[in-house]
This record gives C-alpha cells, sequence and structure tokens, in this order.
C-alpha cells in the first residue's frame, strides 16, 4: 500500500542516491566526480518515485527497492548527459547548471555516461547476489532489472534515441513520432513502473492495469517536454528552451501546433488517470503525479 506522498519518496530516493556508485580509485576520480556532478544537480526524479511508488502499490517495500530506483536514475542521468553532447542535442545548460561536457569535456562526459550505465547494472546485479537462498525473492529482482534494461536498451531509449537524431531536419510522419516519442522517453517510464511491480511481485491484472498508466504518462510526458521547449521558462525548467525548432526536431509542436499539442496532453493524461480508476483512493499518487506533470503547461 502507498503510505508516502510523492516528495516523501522523493526524500528517501535522495538520502540514498549515490549509495550505489562503487568506491572509485583515486587514479580515476574525475570520472566519480563527473558522474556525481550530474547526478546531484537536480532533477525532478520521476522514475524512481514512479518505481518505489509501484513497488508499495503491489505490496512491496519502497526500502527494498532503492537499488533498482537508484539504477534507473543513474540509467536517466546518463541519458541526458549523452542527449546534450554537441553532437547529439548540443544542450549548455542542463538541471539548472551547465551541462557535463561543458565542465569536464566531451571525453569525460562521454565516459561519465558509460560510468553510471554499469553503475546501474552493477546495483541491480549487487542487489540479486543476496538473494540466491529465496528464489521468490530473486525472481522478482530479475524480472524487475530486465525491466528496467528492456526500457533503456536497443529497443527502448537508444532505439528512440537513434530515430530522433535521424529525424532532424526531415520530414517526420506523425506514425513515426510516436515511435519516437515512445521509445525514448515512454520506455523508460513503463521501464521503471513494471520494475516496481514486479518488485512488490505484482499480480497480472495489477500489471496490466499499472503498465496502461505508465504508457499513457510516458507519452505524455514527452508532449509535455515538446511544448515547454517552446514555451516554458528556461529559470525553471532549468535546461535551454527553443531548441527543439533551432535543431530541427521531430516534436509535437512543430507537427500538429501548440492547441493540438496541448490537447493531445490533455487526453494522455485522463487515459492515464483512467486505467487506475478501479483502485480509486489507492492509487492517487499516481494521479497526482499525472496532474503535477501536466499542470507544468499552462
Ligand atoms: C528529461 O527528463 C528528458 C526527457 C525524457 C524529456 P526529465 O524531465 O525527467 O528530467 P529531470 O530528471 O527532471 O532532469
Ligand atoms: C531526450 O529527449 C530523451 C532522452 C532519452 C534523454 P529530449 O532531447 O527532448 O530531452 P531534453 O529536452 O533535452 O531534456
Ligand atoms: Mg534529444
Ligand atoms: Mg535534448
Ligand atoms: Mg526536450
Amino acid at each position: 500500500m502507498i503510505d508516502r506522498t510523492i516528495d516523501e519518496y522523493r526524500e528517501l530516493f535522495e538520502e540514498h542516491l549515490l549509495d550505489f556508485i562503487p568506491d572509485i580509485d583515486q587514479k580515476s576520480i574525475t570520472l566519480y566526480d563527473s558522474m556525481k556532478y550530474s547526478l546531484t544537480a537536480g532533477g525532478k526524479r520521476i522514475r524512481p518515485v514512479l518505481l518505489m511508488a509501484a513497488c508499495e502499490f503491489c505490496g512491496g517495500k519502497a526500502e527494498e527497492a532503492l537499488p533498482y530506483a537508484c539504477a534507473i536514475e543513474y540509467i536517466h542521468t546518463y541519458s541526458l548527459i549523452h542527449d546534450d553532447l554537441p553532437c547529439m542535442d548540443d544542450d549548455e545548460l542542463r538541471r539548472g547548471q551547465p551541462t557535463n561536457h561543458v565542465i569536464y569535456g566531451d571525453g569525460v562526459a562521454t565516459l561519465a555516461g558509460d560510468g553510471l550505465q554499469s553503475a546501474a547494472y552493477e546495483a541491480m546485479q549487487r542487489d540479486m547476489l543476496l538473494y540466491f537462498d529465496n528464489i521468490d525473492a530473486l525472481k522478482c529482482r530479475i524480472r524487475a532489472a530486465y525491466e528496467i534494461v528492456k526500457g533503456a536498451g536497443v529497443t527502448g531509449m537508444v532505439a528512440g534515441q537513434i530515430a530522433d537524431v535521424e529525424a532532424e531536419n526531415k520530414r517526420c510522419s506523425k506514425e513515426l513520432l510516436d515511435y519516437i516519442h515512445i521509445t525514448k522517453t515512454a520506455d523508460m517510464i513503463i521501464g521503471a513502473v513494471r520494475a516496481g511491480a514486479r518488485l512488490g511481485c505484482c499480480n497480472e491484472h495489477d500489471l496490466d492495469n499499472l503498465t496502461t498508466f505508465a504508457e499513457n504518462l510516458g507519452l505524455a510526458f514527452q508532449v509535455c517536454d515538446d511544448i515547454l521547449d517552446v514555451e516554458g521558462d528556461q529559470e525553471l525548467l532549468g535546461k535551454e528552451v527553443g531548441h527543439d525548432e533551432a535543431n530541427c526536431k521531430a516534436t509535437y509542436p512543430a507537427l500538429y501546433g501548440l492547441e493540438e499539442s496541448k490537447a493531445k496532453l490533455r487526453e494522455l493524461t485522463d487515459a492515464a488517470k483512467e486505467a487506475l480508476a478501479e483502485y480509486y483512493d489507492n492509487a492517487e499518487l499516481f494521479v497526482e503525479l499525472a496532474e503535477m506533470l501536466a499542470s507544468r503547461v499552462c
């Protein structure tokens, strides 16, 4: 059962954010510094909050989900560091700070991303090693790790990122736009929710409903991000605005216009909430989170 607020999950997560970064040799301390720089710069922590809340919703304990919550935030942070590189979106502001490559250079930033990715796998695998004599708990953890890795991988986030890069400066169909947005962004959000559910040893019915919630929330999240790139406040967002148009990116506002994009955001947010309607107040945190994210657009 969920008995924490969004802020309480976030606070719990922040306390343990660096716990699963391995001890790094002094000779490679720049790697640690650069990974820590981007991890601690801020961020909404949506994915770890979703993961821990889904775990508790399904009967698990948030504390036991921490290695997986950290893993997904490490992978997400690596994706942002690489996304900002000059060879990708070429952005200089992230989480209200200069981007990793602006501070450390392109080579270190690339390796900070690589390091965060492997630290994520290490965190999950090390946790699994503790459960060899409890096969049911081990199965839940293997399933959870698979959800995260699949969402982040070459049919998920990375697939979306390459489609995004290749769609620059080209006419993009609506079908391709949805493919990009679902893979590059929604798949990690689906991975977070499903991993949490797996850790709570969820039943199939609840897993299906949570997945429908996450699919709609995930696409809504990127539609919202696209809209904010057009009309958001750089100070509040902590990242540069107007770059999608400058980079000729395939976005919802570019294909549908702002008004239709906002209508789509509302439709997706409502569909996300509807997927959990049968749980009434028990799913309130998820409904609140979906509304909070959509409300960033007026
Ligand atoms: C930014 O993700 C990248 C997208 C998938 C749109 P977030 O908006 O979750 O970024 P942080 O973690 O809060 O910085
Ligand atoms: C990136 O989408 C999604 C990732 C997988 C990192 P964007 O390129 O739109 O994200 P922002 O706007 O830079 O955060
Ligand atoms: Mg990008
Ligand atoms: Mg970007
Ligand atoms: Mg964006």
